[in-house]
């Protein structure tokens, strides 16, 4: 046979296979998912989510220290506060759950790099993610109270702020209010495409964040739309965004992919809770190979344009990722 094109050349061995890698992962890319309970003493597994845990004010360092164990710098906080009213006052707390976490960090760690949640659903006891008007998420009063939740968090040594929230001009509002405090510094990483997911479930669950009535359709985006995610991308690079995000992961790999190709800013993906929680459940149910199908997910990801990954698996994924999985 003279065949001119033996693209099996290239896969002949681990080497060549590896020197011919289009996609390229490091741990340094990798954001680890933290839960703080305010009222929790010690760590307690969390039931949605198999293999993660609450973490208490006293030991939130622990979860940080099995982080660097595995070469994870990065984390993103989510606070379980003790409180909750309408508003969601405990967001804002200059005592508040994550604020306290990431002092806590701080004082130990003073490199590993800490991003927040922005969000009011853990906060507000309607579970919603924004301060309502009648059955509805009033968008400009919530403007105020992200803006304010934004900034306690840089108050309180947080590295970058991360609102998840979906409200129309939330990246504008948080970076004046950071920039008017001085926190100019302070880059912002927007949920910019984030829909309106039934993966979040597990999630939310942990987070005890799910809407007491009503769902999120209302703000956040129909999962039918791909131009909309270029919109709100968009939107977000005029209003001062410094990382855009898609989010889920998985289930939209053709928006990441476009929103990568058009913007110039980083790319994060997050793998969300629905997706961890399917490939631990059919991993535990024998199905599949639960390591193999993780590493395969993340290199899907990456391969669909993200430059960074939040993911349950992180402290996992950076160990494979240094064997070169
Ligand atoms: C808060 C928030 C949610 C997630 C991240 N930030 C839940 C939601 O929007 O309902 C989801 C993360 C996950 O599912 O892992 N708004
Ligand atoms: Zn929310």
């Amino acid at each position: 046979m003279e065949l001119i094109n033996r693209p099996r050349r290239l896969r002949g061995n681990d080497s060549i296979r590896r020197l011919c890698r289009e996609t390229r992962m490091s741990p340094d890319s990798l954001i680890y998912p933290i839960f703080v309970d305010e009222e929790l003493k010690g760590r307690r597994p969390i039931p949605s989510l198999e293999g993660q845990y609450h973490y208490g004010l006293d030991c939130v360092t622990d979860a940080v220290a099995e982080c660097l164990e595995h070469g994870v710098g990065r984390c993103i906080l989510f606070g379980l506060p003790a409180h909750k009213d309408a508003c969601g006052s405990s967001a804002w707390d200059e005592h508040g759950v994550v604020q306290e976490a990431i002092r806590a960090i701080k004082a130990k760690y003073p490199d590993f790099y800490v991003i927040t949640d922005v969000c009011m659903c853990e906060y507000t006891d309607h579970g919603h993610c924004g301060i309502l008007h009648g059955h509805e998420v009033d968008n400009d009063q919530t403007l105020e109270v992200l803006a304010k939740t934004a900034l306690s968090h840089a108050q309180a040594g947080a590295d970058m702020v991360a609102p998840s929230d979906m409200m129309d001009g939330r990246v504008a509002a948080i970076r004046a209010a950071l920039d008017g405090a001085g926190y100019q510094n302070v880059p912002i990483l927007s949920y910019s495409a984030k829909y309106a997911s039934a993966f979040y479930g597990p999630f939310r669950a942990a987070a005890g964040s799910a809407p007491s009535f009503g769902d999120r359709k209302g703000y956040q985006m129909d999962p039918h739309n791909r131009r909309e995610a270029l919109k709100e991308c968009a939107l977000d690079v005029e209003e001062g965004a410094d990382i855009l995000m898609v989010k889920p992961a998985m289930p939209y790999l053709d928006v990441l992919r476009e929103c990568a190709d058009a913007f110039e800013l980083p790319m994060c993906a997050y793998q969300v809770s629905g997706e961890y929680a399917m490939i631990k459940a059919a991993g535990a149910a024998g199905l599949i190979d639960e390591h193999r199908v993780m590493c395969e997910s993340a290199v899907s990801i990456y391969r669909a344009g993200a430059n960074m990954l939040i993911t349950y698996f992180a402290k996992e994924l950076a160990d494979a990722m240094k064997e070169g999985e």
